[in-house]
């Protein structure tokens, strides 16, 4: 249902969650840990196995959530690897800088937090993924 129709319709409690488009080609990780580490992290907004949960139902929330995802999959997408995802290229610089995974998740999810550790051992394992199976060029966003 549109948001706002949603809104109108349902008070405080029902708007849905978008279903998760289908997984086109999932890129290829170097190994399982690695895979891990971006599944923990990185996959419920660059992925489409994102795991939505009933309170991603409530309306203010439902619209930033929906935002985030929808901005992180056309960002860079792990579930669609045939497709435009240069903007994968700034992975390590975004560890790096502690801006991903976004503070305002990890919040909400602990578990998605990763201490010097685990970022070190992602930033080792993207590297090496992206080196055998390359994001390909273009970017999918519109203007944002
Ligand atoms: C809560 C959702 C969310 C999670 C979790 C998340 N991201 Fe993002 N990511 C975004 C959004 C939204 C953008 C677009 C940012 C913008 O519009 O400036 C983005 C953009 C990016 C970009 C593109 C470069 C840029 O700065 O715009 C990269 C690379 C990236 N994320 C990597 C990661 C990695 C690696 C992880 C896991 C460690 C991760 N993200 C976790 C939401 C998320």
């Amino acid at each position: 249902m549109p948001r706002t129709l949603c809104l109108i319709a349902s008070g405080l409690s029902a708007c849905a969650v978008p279903p998760n488009p289908p997984v086109s080609r999932e890129i290829v990780w170097i190994d399982a840990q690695t895979e891990a580490l971006a599944r923990r992290a990185c996959y419920d907004c660059h992925s489409n196995e994102t795991e939505w949960q009933a309170i991603h139902r409530l309306p203010l929330l439902n619209s930033i959530v929906e935002g985030d995802v929808a901005r992180g999959r056309c960002h860079m997408n792990f579930s669609a690897w045939d497709g435009p995802n240069e903007e994968a290229a700034e992975a390590v610089e975004v560890l790096l800088d502690g801006e991903m995974p976004l503070p305002s998740y990890t919040l909400a999810h602990p578990r998605a937090r990763l201490d010097d550790e685990e970022i070190v051992q992602l930033i080792e394992g993207i590297e090496a993924t992206f080196a055998t199976d390359p994001p390909l060029p273009g970017e999918a966003c519109g203007d944002d």
